[in-house]
């Protein structure tokens, strides 16, 4: 890994182990020249310029400029200057003009990371990184932009960011600031988003770019369970195991906007950042403002390779979290056992029956607080709900904890019931705007975070909570989007702050706690996953990746979130069947494998369980005590796609050191007088002899010739398969 410039050719080259990015300056300009596989020697890029659609230099024909401006491919792109495609920078300055325009001042090249201001960023963990800074300036306006690139020892992600100071007399308003825009010299690509809704998140869409804007977004206040922050855009050819391919990923929770623009001259361009609706910013003088960060990859090893890069960035340069690499208690959460219906004497009995099984944790979900008996009251009211729990929650964790199990608890800290004692001493703190009714969602509303005093009253309850008794554990829940963006504290031309200051408030309350709290295992959830995103990862090391807890949606949800996110990340419970979400019914032991390749714990009336059901689960919890290393830190391999072979899926996680394997294989569909798979595996030591199945192969037959799998009886029937070197 490097950063370096050339003096001889005014090239700026970030190099990682397996890619290189390339920048220089023409005449003033920020440009980009090439992204793509590593390159070894030193050559003289500048000639990819004069490719970009035309003879256009600047200064060969002045009257032209505006043809230069709209096919030079520019790090940093602006707005109303000549360039027509679309801009990362948008501004309106004291005359009420749209136009920007940045120039190179100077450059510095330093060990080390910054930090991204207030918000979550990358940092160096397991790994040095370096830095390159490059400083522009519109001289018209007086403003400063920094952008920030860094690369890391041990990754082939750049980290991208961007600092934009006013250093005018007058008042700059920000109306839109991208965190990343990259102009590729092709267009002959897939794009590829992960889409969907409430209990569908993540699903894996794919199409051909065509000319013009392509994107998705959110607009929702959280980075929502319809649109992901990230894309990808890959060769046409590439799969799996082969083919090129880009990943744009935003560390960032809020409203959002990831595009891809194929323009006249066959390039694309691909941006990412906060979505300029809903957002103006005020930049008074000497005021700056920074953008979250975008995580770039690129890889010629497919998909694969995309997500593995991008797993062992997060987990070795984004989750601070003591829990990262480490086993988490196997735990048992009452939601859709018990939903709002229960007390001390419910709540013992599970845990009673689930110690007795192994189980380590037991989560309390939504409704031991305020008089909270349905999703219609007490949201804001974060004391104990007496009726239900007693007086204080300390009984019952003392009474969990003597089972030998651990304790944990839900709460919701950005929302307010207007039944509450909370919204009725202060109606002004949920986000609503003068004159206009509020929209209620799930019988709530959404408290004003962009305001300390909000933040600190109920950061103060939730504290006193925890101290109460000996809680190791929190599920952080958000179950409705934002609307009436306004905020009561600040003035009418500050207003498209609020959306913004809002997520920035949520990341201040998440760094009080798990820095008042640094043993905590935090959880996030919105609704299901509808806030998985790679900042939340800074906080908690482990996000709940979808209410539907169904083995076989939920094979297709842990798919789609693992193209970027580690599956050591993403909460995956054994719950009862039939399904609550879906009626349907799979294997008690189906169920486990596909929690296996999660957090792995149980949702469910451990007291109501089939016998049969219930002696599975001490199985189960040793699978996760002998297994669980190679999913919290081994290399993941999707070998098969029932979406693609109608028939079955399969994965595997393989151990760094290649010496051990976990594979994950699930029958979606049997069918007569038709052979099961035999399935080539990936990642393995060709040389190395390995059991796999009972049968002692080497690594290069089992990844060129395959292994057979049996064929199981019954649909959703699945097996795991330990391979280990001889
Ligand atoms: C939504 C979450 O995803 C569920 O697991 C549960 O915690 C409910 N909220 C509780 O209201």
């Amino acid at each position: 890994m490097s950063v370096s410039y050339s003096k001889e050719n005014g090239i700026f080259r970030l190099d990682t182990a397996n890619s290189t990015y390339a920048i220089t300056v023409n005449e003033g300009y920020i440009c980009h020249l090439y992204y793509g596989g590593r390159l070894c020697g030193n050559d003289d890029l500048r000639y990819l310029l004069e490719n970009t659609g035309g003879p256009f230099r600047i200064q060969d024909n002045i009257r032209d400029k505006a043809n230069a401006m709209d096919s030079l491919p520019f790090e940093y792109p602006c707005f109303n200057t000549g360039d027509y495609r679309e801009h990362a920078l948008e501004i309106r300055d004291s005359y009420g003009s749209f136009a920007c325009d940045i120039k190179y001042v100077s450059h510095r090249i330093y060990n080390g990371k910054p930090e991204t201001e207030g918000m979550p960023c990358s940092f160096e963990g397991e790994g040095k990184a370096q830095t390159l800074e490059i400083n522009c300036l519109d001289e018209a306006v007086g403003l400063e932009v920094m952008l920030l690139y860094s690369v890391f020892e041990n990754s082939d992600v750049i980290a991208r960011s961007v600092v934009l100071k006013n250093c005018s007399e007058e008042k700059i308003t920000l109306r839109r600031v991208f965190s990343a825009s990259v102009d590729i010299n092709r267009r002959d690509f897939d794009m590829i988003t992960l889409n969907g809704s409430w209990a569908r998140e993540r699903l894996v869409s794919r199409s051909p770019l065509h000319m013009g804007k392509q994107s998705v977004d959110s607009i929702k206040g959280e980075s929502s369970h319809q649109h992901n922050p990230f894309f990808a855009l890959c060769s046409h050819n590439c799969d799996e195991n082969t083919g090129e391919v880009y990943g744009f990923c935003l560390m960032y929770s809020g409203n959002f906007t990831a595009q891809a623009e194929v323009t006249q001259f066959g390039c694309t361009r691909a941006l990412i950042g906060i979505n300029p609706l809903l957002f103006e910013w005020s930049l008074e003088k000497g005021e700056h403002f920074t953008a979250p960060e975008a995580l770039l990859t690129y890889s010629s090893e497919g998909l694969g390779g995309m997500s593995r890069s991008y797993h062992d960035f997060f987990r070795r340069h984004v989750i601070r979290s003591r829990y990262k690499y480490s086993e988490r208690p196997v735990l048992i959460n009452n939601w859709e056992a018990t939903y709002f219906n229960f007390n001390t004497e419910k709540l013992l009995s599970i845990a009673r029956e689930a110690s007795k099984l192994g189980i380590e944790m037991l989560v309390m979900d939504d409704g031991w607080f305020g008089h909270r008996d349905s999703d219609n009251s007490s949201l804001g009211d974060w004391f104990v709900y007496k009726e239900k729990l007693g007086e204080s929650l300390k009984p019952l964790v003392d009474e969990v904890n003597s089972l030998g199990m651990k304790f944990g608890i839900w709460i919701e800290p950005e929302m307010v019931s207007p039944d509450s004692e909370l919204f009725r001493a202060h109606p002004d703190w949920a986000l609503r705007i003068p004159n206009r009714e509020m929209t209620m969602a799930r019988e709530q509303y959404v408290l004003d975070f962009s305001r300390k005093e909000v933040r600190d009253c109920i950061y103060a309850q939730i504290k006193e909570i925890l101290l109460s008794a000996n809680i190791e554990y929190v599920k952080w829940d958000m179950n409705r989007p934002l609307t009436e963006v306004w905020s009561a504290e600040l003035p009418p031309e500050r207003q498209g702050e609020v959306s913004h200051r809002y997520v920035l408030g949520v990341y201040e309350l998440m760094e009080r706690l798990v820095t008042d709290f640094p043993d905590l295992l935090l959880e996030n959830c919105s609704g299901g996953g509808g806030r998985f995103d790679g900042a939340m990862l800074y906080y908690s090391p482990q996000i709940w990746t979808s209410d539907d807890t169904d083995a076989k949606e939920r094979i297709a949800i842990q798919y789609g979130t693992s193209l970027v996110y580690p599956p050591s990340a993403m909460g995956a419970h054994v719950s009862d069947c039939p399904n609550h979400l879906t009626g349907r019914t799979t294997p008690f032991e189906t169920r486990g494998h596909v929690a296996l390749s999660g957090t792995f714990g149980y949702e469910l009336d451990v007291t109501k369980l089939s016998d049969n059901d219930k002696n599975m689960i001490p199985t189960q919890i040793a699978y996760y005590k002998k297994y669980s290393h190679l999913v919290r830190e081994g290399d993941l391999y999707r070998l098969g796609n029932s979406a693609n072979n109608g028939l079955w899926d399969c994965w595997m996680f393989v151990s760094k050191d290649k010496s051990e394997a976990l594979l994950t294989y699930v029958q979606q569909y049997v069918t007569p007088n038709y052979p099961a798979p035999v399935i080539r595996l990936r990642g393995l030591d060709s040389d190395v002899v390995y059991d796999a199945d009972g049968r002692a192969l080497t690594g290069s037959a089992l990844m060129n010739c395959g292994l057979a799998m049996e064929k199981l009886w019954g649909d959703y029937k699945s097996r795991l398969v330990h391979i280990k070197k001889k």
